[in-house]
């Protein structure tokens, strides 16, 4: 059992914020394997100062979307602060302030990984975000902004003082991006400075990747990003592994298409018929993944209505293997 501030969390196991695809459907789908902390997607601050209606629609959640954590991307404190009185009408357990995001029309910007670049501007930030939050505050890093440059600790230090409950770190520095090794020996270093959780990223893409990621970092939690993409038994197939269990839980054909199917049923009560379908095309990809069905997943790419993606579904399960 993980606390983060007043929070508790069952498991040990996170699903990441991940932009364009952390929304309600897809966390209660991955709660219903067991994660015990799911996040939105990343939402910008000055959206949300803004009232943004498909920022606000971000954070929509459900009593059995919990516990939730909200993600929060800006870099101007008074964006920052009427942002959260915006969030404060919305119903969550925790804050996440994002200083690891490596896109360039996000660092460009002053935000995101950016801030591994300016310490104090980064701490001023975190410090009005605890003041105001009115929730526990974690902030997610990144390793440090190049080779050059690795900060992680001074960073995780910084939070822990003004105040963040949890520290979220992606064993990556910015440069890298999404690819290159991930250095355990950092996030392990952030874990060993702080009093705080500390929870570990970075390709957490199999139950053997994610105990590697624990045993190497002594953290308290792992967050699972990529490895929960069209694979939501990543957590129900770690947690027996975690639990020294060596069973098989992969599910088989069917299990795969009934979860597709719960899976766009929930798209469909979102986001309505057309776009829960359009948005779902990309998870019947992921989900189809190493199955040889080629011309479905081209099919479903062109889908249009709910009723042809279901009997999609149902042809993949009966001609796939
Ligand atoms: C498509 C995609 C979107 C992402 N969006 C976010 C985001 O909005 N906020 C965030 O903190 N990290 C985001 N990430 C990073 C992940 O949370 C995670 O830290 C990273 O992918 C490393 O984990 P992995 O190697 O296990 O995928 C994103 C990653 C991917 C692949």
């Amino acid at each position: 059992m993980v606390s983060i501030g007043n929070v508790s969390i069952a498991s040990p196991l996170v699903l990441a914020p991940m932009s364009g695809i952390s929304d309600l459907p897809f966390r209660m789908i991955n709660r219903s394997f067991g994660c015990g902390l799911a996040f939105t997607e990343m939402i910008s601050s000055s959206s949300l100062a803004h009232k943004s209606k498909r920022t606000l629609r971000m954070l929509s959640s459900g009593m059995d979307d919990r516990p939730l954590g909200v993600q929060i991307l800006g870099g101007d404190p008074d964006i920052i602060k009427r942002a959260l009185e915006i969030a404060s009408e919305y119903s969550f357990d925790i804050l996440d302030f994002n200083a690891a995001c490596p896109a360039s029309k996000v660092v460009s910007k002053g935000k995101g990984a950016w801030l591994l670049r300016e310490p104090v501007k980064f701490q001023k930030l975190l410090k009005v975000i605890v003041e105001n939050a009115g929730v526990p505050v974690t902030v997610k890093i990144r390793s440090g902004w190049d080779e050059t440059s690795i900060n992680a600790v001074e960073m995780a230090l910084r939070a822990q003082d003004v105040g963040v409950s949890g520290l979220f770190i992606h064993g990556r520095t910015r440069s890298q991006g999404y690819s290159g090794r991930v250095a355990y020996h950092i996030i392990k270093k952030v874990k060993e400075s702080l009093r705080i959780p500390v929870i570990a990223s970075g390709d957490a893409l199999t139950p053997y990747l994610v105990k590697k990621l624990l045993d190497d970092s002594g953290c308290n939690g792992a967050v699972i990003a990529r490895g929960a993409l069209g694979n939501p038994w990543i957590f129900r197939e770690t947690g027996e592994y975690l639990k020294g269990g060596t069973a098989s839980f992969s599910p088989d054909v069917y299990e795969i298409a009934r979860t597709m199917k719960e899976h766009l049923n929930l798209n469909v009560a979102f986001y309505g018929e057309k776009s829960g379908v359009i948005q779902f095309r990309k998870f019947f990809g992921w989900y189809a993944r190493g199955m040889t069905a080629k011309a479905l997943k081209v099919r479903a790419f062109n889908a249009g209505t709910g009723e042809e993606m279901l009997g999609l579904i149902d042809e993949l399960r009966t001609t796939s293997y």
